[in-house]
């Protein structure tokens, strides 16, 4: 398993596994006509935008994971984190694994290497937010990571609660 860093010609790929991931993380937590209007060429027209804009920016990753046939399978972003709220340094702001491929380490490694982008730009501080209910915050939990914030986030008129979970310096997380 290859992970490099994506370019705006993964837009596509980024897209299909974040739109395969959304299915089958949040069945039961976000609606179901959420989750079975998702679209593919929407989220890539999205993610294009978002790459570039990744590209073009010091203080921020994405990554891709690819698996032997060259599909993306996995991915993940960080960022300094501009919260004016919660004043922690960086952020990772996604992370997402296709189904099939979790719990073999390939997200244990994407946060890694996201981790030392971070400790490389000598931030101290990460938070990553997830939504209340979605058991996979035992990923974070391994990870040393502190439940120690929530906010609320309004989407399609309805209110979620999300979980902030923080590491007070990430150069000691791996
Ligand atoms: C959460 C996620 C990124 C973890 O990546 P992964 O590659 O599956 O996790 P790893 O194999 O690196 O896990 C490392 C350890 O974390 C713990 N862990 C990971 N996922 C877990 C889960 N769902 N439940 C309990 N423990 C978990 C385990 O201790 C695991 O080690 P083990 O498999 O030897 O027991 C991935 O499962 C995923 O993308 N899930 C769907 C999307 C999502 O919820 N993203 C995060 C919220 S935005």
């Amino acid at each position: 398993m290859l992970i490099r860093e994506a370019t705006t010609a993964d837009a596509a790929g980024i897209a299909k596994v974040k739109v395969n991931s959304w299915k089958t993380t949040y069945e039961g937590l976000f609606p179901d006509e959420v989750l079975d209007n998702l679209s593919v060429e929407e989220e890539t027209t999205r993610w294009a935008r978002n790459l570039d804009s990744i590209s073009k920016t010091y203080t921020s990753l994405a990554l891709v994971a690819e698996n032997d046939d060259k599909e993306i399978v996995g991915i993940a972003a960080g960022r300094k984190n501009d919260d004016r709220i919660f004043r922690y340094d960086c952020n990772l702001s996604i992370i997402y694994i296709l189904k099939e491929y979790q719990r073999k380490k390939l997200g244990s490694r994407l946060t890694e290497q996201i981790v030392d982008f971070f400790v490389d730009k000598r931030f101290k501080s990460m938070i990553v937010w997830i939504l209340k209910g979605n058991t996979n915050s035992l990923f974070y939990e391994k990870l040393g990571g502190m439940p120690k914030e929530t906010q609320r986030v309004e989407k399609w008129g309805i209110v979620y609660e999300e979980v902030g979970y923080v590491w007070e310096d990430v150069s000691k997380i791996f």
